[in-house]
């Protein structure tokens, strides 16, 4: 793994949209797996305010949505990626990969969006943060993974940390969501995972140092050839 670290979330954010803009001028059609959380914000404030630069052929696919919250809902993440990035930078309707949590037969949406990834030739530069128990998307710890996209059951720390998106209010946090596998994550040409704040250090340490193991599915980027680390001073604190 290749590891930076960064004074502050702001210089880390600044480098990260850089490199995102770079990439997009030597591939105007990029393919970008795109992450949300609160981590990833002021990366996306980063890419606002940068020069402009040509989206219209760059497609994306997100990481990741709650079941049964519907994609027009203020609480989903696809009307979080379009407050943040998608309406800011001109991203058209078409070109936006998403998971629909309210599809009729979710097996068949997590089959369709397999498809629409491996349609678009794969992804080529894969964002991620990192949950405190050591998800990505929302591969939660257990006995096993799931290697493509499928629905996933939530952990109550999980629901906890995504309370904000439904008012603060964790009942109302869907138990379950839809997400990539760790094979849809892992086949990306290249991973950037950025972690920020101190509550972060433990579970960055475990993934970057620790044993692979399904216990830290953050830990299988140690198998990735080409995995970009981005931190802050103090999710770095304990490598
Ligand atoms: C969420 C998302 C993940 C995200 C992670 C960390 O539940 N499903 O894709 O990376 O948890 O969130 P945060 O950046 O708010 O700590």
């Amino acid at each position: 793994m290749n590891i930076q670290i960064f004074d502050d979330v702001r210089t880390l954010s600044a480098e990260l949209a850089t490199r995102v803009l770079t990439e997009v001028r030597l591939q105007p059609s990029l393919v970008l797996g795109l992450p949300t959380g609160r981590t990833p914000l002021p990366f996306y404030q980063a890419l606002r305010a940068a020069p402009a630069a040509d989206w219209s052929l760059v497609r994306t696919f997100n990481l990741d949505e709650f079941a049964g919250v519907s994609p027009g809902s203020p609480a989903s993440y696809r009307a979080y990626m379009q407050r943040e990035l998608f309406g800011p930078m001109g991203v058209a309707d078409e070109n936006v990969g998403f998971l629909n949590g309210t599809a009729a037969d979710l097996d068949a949406e997590c089959a369709r969006y397999e498809r629409a990834i491996a349609a678009a030739g794969g992804i080529d530069l894969m964002i991620l943060g990192i949950g405190a128990n050591g998800h990505i998307g929302f591969n939660e710890p257990g006995p096993d993974l799931h290697a493509r996209t499928h629905r996933a059951q939530l952990q109550p720390g999980t629901r906890a940390s995504n309370a904000a998106l439904f008012g603060g209010d964790v009942s109302r946090v869907p138990e379950s969501a839809l997400s990539m596998g760790m094979a849809t994550i892992l086949q990306s040409k290249a991973v950037v995972l950025i972690a920020t704040g101190a509550a972060k250090a433990g579970v960055v340490r475990a993934m970057m140092n620790g044993r692979i193991t399904t216990s830290v599915p953050a830990s299988f980027l140690q198998l990735h050839p080409c995995v970009t680390v981005m931190l802050d001073r103090e999710a770095a604190s304990r490598r």
